[in-house]
């Protein structure tokens, strides 16, 4: 998940949806994405649950400059607007219930500026079974504005 051959193209992606506007990883861990896309000159904040996970990010070349929040994705708020919210590696499947992936998906709605990107991607076969979005395929992407739904690599 570190191979630059599958990175490099999450990065561009997400840094494209941005358009220079501020990001949110929901689940950031260790920062595998987040810093990448904050040594482009993006602002990135992220949520999560594991401090140690937080220690770990820090110690990382601009790892001390993310604005994070340690709480749960679910119903955590960061200060402010964002232009893209993103969950990367099957983390909504760390909430066990739909319910609580429902909140989740309502959480990242509350951090978006009106008519930007929430962005997530699950590979689960189970997760894609009991997804409230249903997607079709086991290796699934989802970017979802206020007005449509459309598949993403
Ligand atoms: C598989 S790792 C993914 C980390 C990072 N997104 C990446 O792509 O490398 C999942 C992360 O989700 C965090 N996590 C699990 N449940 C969470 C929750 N309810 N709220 C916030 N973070 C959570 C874990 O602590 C862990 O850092």
């Amino acid at each position: 998940m570190y191979d630059p051959s599958v990175l490099d193209p999450a990065v561009d992606f997400l840094a494209d949806l941005a358009a220079g506007g501020r990001i949110a990883e929901f689940a950031i861990g260790t920062g595998r994405v987040a810093l990448p896309l904050a040594a482009r000159g993006l602002e990135v904040a992220g949520i999560e649950f594991s401090a140690p996970m937080i220690d770990e990010l820090r110690r990382k070349d601009g790892g001390a400059d993310l604005e994070i929040v340690i709480g749960d994705m679910a119903t955590t708020r960061l200060p402010g607007e964002f232009a893209v919210v993103f969950l990367a590696y099957n983390a909504i499947t760390c909430l066990l219930t739909q319910e609580a992936q429902l909140r989740c998906f309502e959480n990242a709605a509350a951090h978006l500026a009106p008519g930007e990107r929430w962005s997530w991607r699950s590979s689960s076969r189970h997760y894609a079974g009991s997804s409230p979005a249903r997607p079709t395929s086991p290796s699934t992407s989802r970017t979802t504005t206020s007005a449509s739904t459309s598949s993403t690599p």
